[in-house]
């Protein structure tokens, strides 16, 4: 994954032009994270993932999406039999629908050093699903017994399949 700080600028909610900066999350950044993670309310145990993922524990990296100089979005990227797989992404709830999760995964999927990037959902996470079918990821698998009632699908992207549509 690429450590260098990216800025750019994309056209969101129609006219609007909204500047955004990709980097590395510190340790700094964590509680501003954790009010983005729906999990952190109920999880404990969500403040030591976070940290110890940005001190780079199991290989993990966390990235952050800066708009108007506040995080609107995070990532955890780790490790999935090799390969690198998407833990978690999250947007700020007042930034919902506006492309910042595409925006943060194209900045992911650019920078995967493999030949595939792996993600999973919840059965019952539908936006999370829909996300990744409509850019192109492919059902791989289903894990049962993980959540009570509630299967984890896993999702697969190729590296060709991100560079043809980059190049399209
Ligand atoms: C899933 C999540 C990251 C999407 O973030 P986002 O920045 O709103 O996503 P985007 O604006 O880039 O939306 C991309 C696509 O996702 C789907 N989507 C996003 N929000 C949606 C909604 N409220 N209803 C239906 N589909 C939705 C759509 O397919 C959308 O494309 P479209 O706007 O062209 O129709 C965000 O809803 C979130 O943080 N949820 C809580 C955490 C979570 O569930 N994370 C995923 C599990 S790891």
């Amino acid at each position: 994954m690429d450590a260098v700080s990216h800025k750019g600028s994309e056209t969101v909610e129609g006219d609007l032009v909204m500047n955004f900066e990709f980097r590395l999350a510190t340790l700094a950044d964590v509680p501003e994270i954790l009010l983005l993670d729906p999990m952190a309310e109920r999880e404990e145990r969500r403040y030591d993932y976070v940290s110890r993922s940005i001190q780079g524990d199991m290989g993990r990296t966390v990235n952050v999406l800066m708009l108007d100089g506040m995080i609107a979005a995070f990532s955890v990227v780790g490790e999935f039999f090799g390969h690198p797989f998407l833990e978690l992404i999250a947007t700020a709830p007042n930034r919902r629908r506006l492309g910042v999760a595409s925006t943060l995964l194209s900045h992911i999927e650019t920078g995967i050093d493999d030949d595939r990037l792996f993600v999973s959902a919840s059965e019952s996470n539908t936006i999370m699903r829909d996300l990744l079918i409509q850019r192109g990821y492919r059902i791989t698998g289903m894990v049962e017994n993980l959540d009570p009632n509630d299967a984890e699908i896993f999702f697969v992207i190729f590296k060709v399949f991100i560079d043809a549509q980059l190049r399209a």
